[in-house]
């Protein structure tokens, strides 16, 4: 049984105080943050950290994020250094998680016995509020492990009624693209994963970042294959079909070779499309926010495929491309030519 609790203007306290009560004892609670909903648990218990590994289906050695609401709860689970303690306060609360030393207190579940621990200081009002009530608590975003993340609580209701404790039905979150996550155990500091928190910020108030290769992960042959279905995240159950060149993708939305697609574009682009379009807005911000939603929209589409075009890779498009990427199935870029499209998808027609 599943307790979805909604919140309405005036029961802010009401939805806390159950929501607390559930993790305490050891529950399962599906919460907002700034970034995508998070499915949460207990991070000193356990047991009840090994609930979130079963209701998402998660490989158990995907360690998970640790959320704290004060800067005594990040010195609570983690080594970190006055130092940076202090600039981070000029950050946190806010969607940038780090990568630092653990504390014995957190369980090996957790951290997946390695010694290292993500914490993550969300800027958002219920889960600040219940993270303050309950203590640390560990949260994954909250999807069916290699699904898109959930940006919406109808969502939420959907993939995870059943399978959790409570759900706080709070609505669609703010940025829609997962926190950013910085190793600083490292120097200079790693990029691990582009996300809500931009590089260009990053840079400006810790200084020099170390990016690797957290932006490709995909190949560089003329037609590129994601590597492999296993490294495919966030991604939909139909496939999706990366072009880069935006000059070749409104050739592909205005022929019918795209019969089959949804067009997954801006509003200037979707005006060539000669079948559906899912206009994703016009600044990247937008595009953001709507990214997970429109690919849970493609599932639910009566659609075969989907198609998306490129964005600009500046602030939190860097984040936004990287999930496109690990997204997509089939990666399309300048020099290619756009029937090679239909030849690869034919078996699966
Ligand atoms: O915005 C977010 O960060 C959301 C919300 C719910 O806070 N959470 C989130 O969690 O995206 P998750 O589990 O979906 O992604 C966290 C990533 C995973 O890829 C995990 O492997 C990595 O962080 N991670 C966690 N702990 C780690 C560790 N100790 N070392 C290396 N990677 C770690
Ligand atoms: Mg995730």
């Amino acid at each position: 049984m599943t307790l979805i609790i909604d919140l309405a203007p005036d029961n802010f306290n009401d939805v806390i105080n159950a929501s607390a009560e559930i993790i305490k004892n050891g529950g399962t609670v599906v919460f907002p943050t700034e970034t995508v909903y998070g499915l949460g648990a207990d991070a000193l218990s356990s047991e009840a950290c090994a609930k979130i590994f079963r209701a998402k289906e998660r490989p158990i050695d995907n360690p998970l994020i640790v959320h704290v609401s004060n800067f005594e709860m990040v010195k609570q689970v983690a080594e970190i250094s006055d130092d940076l303690l202090k600039k981070m306060k000029n950050i946190w609360p806010g969607p940038l998680t780090l990568l630092l030393k653990k504390k014995d207190i957190v369980p090996d579940i957790v951290t997946s016995n390695m010694d290292t621990v993500c914490v993550r200081f969300p800027d958002n009002k219920i889960a600040l509020a219940l993270i303050e009530k309950a203590g640390p608590i560990a949260a994954p975003s909250a999807n069916i492990a290699t699904k898109p993340s959930i940006v919406d609580s109808a969502d939420a209701i959907r993939e995870f009624d059943g399978r959790v404790d409570a759900i706080i039905n709070a609505g669609r979150v703010k940025y829609g693209v997962e926190s950013t996550i910085l190793d600083v155990t490292v120097h200079p500091f790693e990029l691990l994963r582009p996300g809500a928190f931009t590089l260009e910020d990053i840079e400006e108030l810790l200084g020099e970042v170390h990016v690797g290769s957290v932006a490709g992960g995909y190949s560089e042959s003329s037609i590129a294959l994601t590597p492999g279905m296993k490294y495919r995240h966030y991604a939909p159950s139909k496939k999706l079909i990366l072009i880069e060149n935006n000059q070749k993708f409104r050739e592909f939305i205005q022929s019918d070779l795209s019969a089959d697609f949804v067009a997954l574009c801006s509003m200037e682009n979707a005006q060539y499309a000669k079948y559906d379009s899912l206009i994703l807005g016009n600044d990247i911000y937008e595009v953001a926010h709507n990214l997970f939603y429109y690919f849970r929209m493609l599932d639910s589409s009566n659609k075969k495929f989907g198609v998306i075009q490129s964005f600009s890779e500046k602030g939190i498009g860097f984040g936004v491309m990287n999930r496109i990427r690990k997204a997509s199935y089939l990666i399309l870029k300048d020099k290619e030519n756009i029937d090679k499209i239909n030849n690869v998808l034919n078996e699966y027609r």
